[in-house]
């Protein structure tokens, strides 16, 4: 039975801020931003979008009334929670109209809470061959004005249907993990920003990448070269390069593997970073951006989540993906949005949550998302 990624939807803010305005105004060289880390723009998340909001509008492009009726499990995987009790998915699954029959719930594990969704929807799916799952991984990334982590930041949404015969990726059911209690990155309940060690949590993610990559090539009997591509989790791009830099050598397969990493880096360096959507909107760069990859090719997925827990696992491309199609749905969320000025981002960056009803101003001249968030009543049932 083929198990794996039906359909893959993408949703970010329609604002943006661009790196070489914001190293010129902190006082850094703009390529140690465009290629020391690799990014080129970030998403700016106004207080209108949650979340909630995000991973809505980016379920509702690819779901049919179809789909919503058979869809039996929602998950969410996110650190970038709305409530300590209720789950995001519960508010996803309504505003969507999803069936009321089905099991619906939020994951965390940092970074790492999209994939152990899609792994839960596999397993699932197994035991339950009709079932759709909704696997959806959404966050905002904030570190901070004037910190090292700023060009680091980002946010926005990927949504997952996950089936049998599924037309994007068809999930090998072979996964190696790691696993172990490290302080590289959390985010305590008094914080809106996250507390990072960057350097240390680069080196844990490559130890962890490394680890479970040996232990998936001992365990399947696999090398290199049984892989067309391999996508990471990108915080930022150079990180997910320093990993793959690893394993490549000067051999010509090391070279595709690079290209290859290339073309899955795109959205990300104008998104930064969507924690637990960062590995999905890799994939959808590689599978929207390559023109080398064929049916039934292997790729490899290293997903990560700090605190921290890793997972290499594998797939190989449906018969019946459509490259162009994917491309055409991220190119149109990312063409449709607005470039801020510095002030305006820190402006934006500045706003409050609207807890309480707080008056949020919508600029719907400007912004097409379907769902926003106008106001959130924190102590009453609404
Ligand atoms: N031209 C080109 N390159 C330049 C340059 C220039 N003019 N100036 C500097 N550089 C290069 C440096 O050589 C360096 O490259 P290497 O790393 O290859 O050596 C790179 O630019 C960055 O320079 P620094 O290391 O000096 O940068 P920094 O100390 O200011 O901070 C950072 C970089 C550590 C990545 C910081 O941005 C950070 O902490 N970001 C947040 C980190 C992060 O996201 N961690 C991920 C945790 S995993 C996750 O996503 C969380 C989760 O699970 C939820």
């Amino acid at each position: 039975m083929k198990i794996g990624i039906d359909k893959i939807g993408f949703f970010t803010s329609n604002y943006y801020l661009d790196m070489v305005d914001l190293a010129n105004a902190r006082g850094e060289d703009p390529n140690k931003y465009l290629i020391g880390i690799g990014q080129k723009q970030q998403a700016v998340i106004p207080p209108t979008q949650d979340v909630v909001t995000m991973a809505a509008n980016a379920a509702e492009k690819i779901l049919t009334d179809e789909d919503k009726q058979s869809i039996d499990m929602v998950v969410f995987g996110t650190e970038t929670g709305v409530d300590n009790s209720k789950s995001a998915a519960i508010y996803v699954q309504s505003l969507l109209g999803i069936s009321s029959s089905a099991r619906s719930f939020e994951i965390k594990q940092a970074c790492y809470g999209g994939t152990a969704g899609v792994q839960m929807a596999a397993d699932h799916i197994a035991m339950h061959p009709d079932s759709k799952v909704l696997v959806l991984a959404a966050d905002i990334a904030r570190y901070g004005i004037k910190t090292p982590g700023e060009v680091t930041q980002g946010g926005g949404a990927i949504a997952m249907l996950l089936s049998v015969d599924p037309r994007i990726l068809v999930l090998d059911n072979q996964s190696a993990f790691h696993s172990e209690n490290i302080m590289d990155f959390w985010r305590p309940f008094y914080k809106r920003e996250a507390i990072v060690d960057g350097h240390y949590s680069t080196d844990i993610y490559i130890d962890f990448f490394n680890k479970t990559f040996k232990d998936y090539c001992d365990k399947f009997g696999r090398s290199l070269t049984d892989f067309s591509a391999l996508v990471y989790h990108l915080p930022f791009t150079k990180m997910g390069l320093k990993a793959l830099r690893t394993v490549v050598d000067d051999s010509p397969h090391s070279q595709k593997l690079l290209k290859a990493f290339d073309q899955s880096k795109q959205y990300n360096a104008h998104v930064g970073n969507l924690y637990t959507g960062s590995l999905y909107l890799s994939l959808l760069s590689l599978l929207s951006n390559s023109t080398d990859l064929h049916a039934n090719d292997r790729i490899g997925l290293f997903s990560y989540g700090s605190g921290a827990q890793g997972e290499f696992y594998s797939a190989t491309i449906a018969e019946t993906m459509d490259s162009r199609r994917l491309a055409s749905q991220v190119d149109s969320v990312l063409s449709d949005r607005i470039k801020l000025s510095v002030p305006e981002y820190e402006k934006m960056y500045a706003d409050g949550l609207p807890i309480n009803g707080g008056n949020v101003t919508f600029d719907a001249a400007n912004d097409h998302s379907r769902f926003v968030l106008l106001g959130r009543k924190a102590d009453q049932l609404v």
